[in-house]
């Protein structure tokens, strides 16, 4: 065993401890698997720890009465040569003080946890103290999750800094990208890369130890991770080759992970760490909470900054456009000087980013409050409410050192929040929600909390997701003030008012209680898991969530269709075990939702490939065009608007073809776009002429190179190279594209109600769906509005006066049964329709109301294998 406890304390280690130390690798599973099967004896180790996690118990004397111990030395000590600075600041760390107890909960159970205010170290020095104590090796890595990707970079570089490794040693994989080799000792990765590892290898036999970070989260990756490794743990045991498995999270509700029976047979000891937190004031806002957070989170800065003492200021918005917009105006307000008022030189940073922002002294729009107000120690820090006359240009003393922070921030700029700020000025980071529990920024004194977070919601009907901004809990909020008072006592500055805040959640949900979970149970047949339903999932997604997903899969083709006639009822699908087909586990390879990843499945038929890539690019990223039906402040204004919407009017016309390309509808529209852009160069300018979203563009490019990776790596002898440069697709290939769309989207097909079916007028030019009672119709928006086709397939539907479908193609009756023969009766209607409960709306629904019974039998042109 590699641990760092086995030699001072002999009558406290396991019989076998002699023997260790000549055979480290074998008496690893030896005791380990003893571990297993004693941990729950009175006098371990174990159980001392375990008295840590109620929480009126006596946790600093047990703490205190493990660290008394005389120091142990490790059985196993791998020297790190880190800087004196590096050493110096890792003291400081609480978690450095737990480092002993740690190592040897983790040496004698399989399973830890480990609990602590986030800074207090877990990311950055468990991995060090594990790499110290062996458990990385050349033929065993050490690998930590995060769920975010911005985390996995970011930590991977600071732990070789630390280490003072390299990024060959050190090193992280996300989604697309990583920089791991054969000599990888460290591996910070996203839930969702080692969710793929383990589908490769159920083992995981490349890694002596899995830290699952930031478990309170609870991302959907990382619940199923838990549950996947608490199975795991005790299969490498009986192997004789045990992996450790180490729970990190911030001190939020570990209880779903300790006091579930199902997740692990022996509750594993849960190591608190204490860490140094100051207190920080929170001031509510009195009003009620505007709808411009934005700018009453600049003017809380500018008040901030202009009259409160150093220290940095951390603000929370919700997105990256949100983001830059706050940056742009900060530093705007703060104009960069050449020459520093205060007279320093120029600190070198990159100016093309951020600038260091001097004092503007020729400034007359001053505030009201002068300098006076500020000069003394004696400042009512309590800024009130945010004033909206508050003057942009400000003045002060110390220059504005103004950095965002997102998750998709490239992360040497990432990199910029961790360095002290160039002397003689004040931090400004202005971030997402990224900053609330993965990163932790030094010198923080004051937090700008605008109490709303982006997050993605799904419509319980159609399952299509969209951003949404809401509240965040009072758990979040609470995280967030935290921030203020990691060096010295701070001031949260809340947007809202005290009455808002008690209105907040305790908790936001676990993630897979609250979204379609098709993606994950696909994930999981590839895992060979096809009862579902009896997986230990900390907490577990909602059975109708569960016979949705099976039921969608199955139509998808990607679950074997049980042997059974006639429909599933939702339980009797939930409790079925559908083993996954040959097509599910190509879908599961790519890292796309099932119903985009059985149109890249399908494409590699007639060279469609390039095309879907970009049509699942575009999809994902939505909102391709500006809108210009937004009220205009002059009537030159509304003239400009008028013009620029007829001239993408005019765009989206050519764009869509002529002839059978038309029918391919607002999805040709899609690839004219995207592939005229890029003949220009997909430069702003062109954007901004033809009507397209510049940022929207970017993000199609970036995307399509993206998935084109995955897709090559996916299908080695695909060989696709990376061109965004496009040539349009033929009309066949256009109608292959339909097919293939037609494919993937399923349960998203239309068809348009006839004359003889007209129950009243509301059913006027209306479609009928698989998924819905009510009619629906084509977007004005889209290009097939006005040409009305029998059956169409949507990419989402939205409600606005009525339920409009939204990305619209046309596809020919005669496809249906060939591509997707679960939504197919096949003669006459049925009288009446089996109907189900929608516990959501309270509503019976017809799940497969014989929408399609015109369908008939002809041959299709297209192979689907
Ligand atoms: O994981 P946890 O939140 O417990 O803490 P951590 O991420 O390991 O951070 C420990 C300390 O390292 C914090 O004080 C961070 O500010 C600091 N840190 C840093 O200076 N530079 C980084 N790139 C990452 C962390
Ligand atoms: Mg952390």
């Amino acid at each position: 065993r590699h641990s760092s406890d086995s030699e001072s304390e002999p009558e406290e280690e396991p019989s076998s401890s002699e023997e260790e130390k000549e055979e480290p690798k074998q008496e690893t599973g030896k005791s380990s698997a003893s571990d297993l099967n004693t941990a729950e004896k009175p006098e371990e180790g174990v159980k001392k720890v375990v008295a840590n996690q109620q929480p009126a118990g006596p946790s600093v004397p047990v703490c205190q009465a493990a660290s008394n111990k005389p120091p142990r030395k490790p059985a196993v000590f791998i020297p790190v040569d880190r800087s004196p600075e590096i050493q110096e600041a890792r003291l400081k760390l609480p978690i450095l003080a737990e480092e002993q107890i740690i190592m040897e909960a983790v040496s004698e159970n399989p399973i830890v946890i480990i609990c602590g205010e986030t800074g207090s170290g877990k990311t950055t020095q468990v991995p060090q103290f594990l790499y110290e104590a062996g458990y990385a090796s050349s033929n065993g890595a050490i690998g930590i999750t995060e769920p975010r990707r911005v985390a996995a970079v970011s930590m991977s570089q600071r732990v070789a800094k630390e280490m003072n490794l390299s990024d060959r040693e050190v090193s992280y994989q996300i989604r697309y990208e990583g920089n791991v080799t054969d000599e990888t000792q460290i591996k910070f990765m996203t839930d969702g890369v080692l969710l793929k590892e383990i589908q490769k290898d159920f083992l995981l036999s490349k890694y002596k130890v899995v830290i699952i970070d930031e478990a309170h989260e609870r991302s959907m990756y990382t619940d199923i991770l838990i549950g996947l490794l608490s199975r795991i743990v005790p299969l490498r045991e009986k192997k004789g080759l045990p992996l450790k498995l180490i729970v990190m999270s911030a001190t939020l509700r570990v209880e779903d992970f300790t006091d579930n029976n199902r997740l692990f047979s022996v509750t594993p000891p849960v190591i608190q760490v204490d860490a140094r937190q100051f207190p920080v004031t929170v001031h509510f806002n009195k009003k009620t909470p505007l709808d411009d957070y934005s700018g009453e989170c600049f003017r809380k800065v500018c008040k901030i900054h202009r009259m409160l003492p150093p220290g940095g200021i951390l603000v929370f918005l919700t997105g990256q456009a949100e983001v830059h917009s706050l940056c742009r105006r900060l530093r705007k307000a703060f104009p960069f000087q050449k020459n520093n008022a205060a007279g320093n030189a120029l600190p070198k940073i990159d100016l093309d980013n951020y600038s260091v922002v001097p004092v503007d002294e020729g400034d007359e729009d001053r505030d009201t409050e002068t300098d006076d107000d500020i000069a003394g120690s004696d400042i009512d820090l309590d800024l009130g409410d945010g004033d909206s006359e508050e003057d942009e240009k400000s003045d002060s003393s110390l220059p504005l050192y103004v950095l965002p922070l997102y998750s998709l921030l490239a992360p040497e700029k990432q990199a910029k929040v961790f360095r002290a700020p160039p002397p003689g000025t004040r931090l400004c980071v202005v971030a997402t929600n990224v900053a609330e529990t993965s990163l932790t920024i030094p010198g923080i004194k004051y937090v700008v909390d605008c109490g709303k977070v982006k997050k993605r919601f799904y419509d319980k009907i159609t399952g299509v997701s969209s951003f949404r901004v809401t509240w965040i809990s009072q758990a979040s909020a609470n995280q967030r003030a935290g921030r203020a008072g990691r060096t010295e006592p701070g001031h949260c500055y809340r947007l809202y008012s005290s009455a808002v805040f008690m209105d907040f959640e305790k908790f936001s949900a676990p993630e897979i209680t609250k979204r379609p979970v098709e993606d994950l149970i696909l994930q999981m047949k590839a895992l060979n898991i096809e009862k579902v339903i009896n997986f230990p999932f900390p907490t577990p997604p909602p059975t109708e969530a569960l016979a949705a997903a099976e039921e969608l899969l199955i139509a998808l083709g990607a679950l074997k269709e049980p042997p059974m006639m006639g429909r599933l009822t939702q339980q009797l699908a939930a409790k079925l075990s559908c083993p996954i087909s040959p097509l599910g586990r190509i879908m599961a390879t790519f890292p796309v939702a099932p119903r985009y990843a059985k149109m890249l499945a399908l494409s590699r038929q007639h060279d469609c490939l390039p095309y879907t890539i970009t049509i699942v690019s575009a999809m994902t990223v939505r909102e391709l065009f500006e809108e210009f039906d937004r009220p205009a402040v002059s009537e030159e204004e509304t003239a400009k608007l008028k013009g620029k919407k007829a001239r993408l009017l005019q765009m989206q016309r050519i764009w869509a073809g002529q002839g059978p390309m038309q029918m391919l509808g607002d999805l040709m529209v899609m690839l004219g776009a995207v592939g005229a852009c890029e003949y220009a160069g997909c430069t702003r300018k062109f954007c901004e002429e033809n009507g397209l979203r510049y940022k929207a563009m970017l993000e199609i490019r970036r995307l399509r190179g993206q998935l084109t990776t995955a897709v090559n790596s996916v299908c080695t002898d695909a060989g696709l190279y990376i061109d965004p440069k496009m040539k349009p697709p033929t009309e066949a290939q256009a109608t292959y594209l339909r097919q293939i769309v037609l494919a993937g989207l399923g349960d998203h097909v239309a068809r348009r109600v006839q004359a003889e079916e007209l129950l009243d007028d509301k059913w006027k030019n209306a479609y009928k769906t698989a998924l819905l009672d009510d009619p629906v119709f084509i977007h004005p928006s889209s290009v097939l509005f006005k040409q009305l086709p029998e059956f169409v397939v949507y990419q989402e539907i939205v409600e606005t006066t009525k339920l409009y479908m939204k990305g619209v193609s046309a596809v020919e009756p005669e496809w249906i049964p060939a591509l997707l023969p679960p939504y197919c009766h096949f003669g006459k209607p049925l009288e009446n329709p089996p109907p189900s409960y929608c516990p959501e709306t309270g509503r019976i629904r017809c799940h497969r109301p014989s929408v399609f019974y015109r369908v008939s039998w002809q041959l299709p042109a297209v192979e689907v294998d």
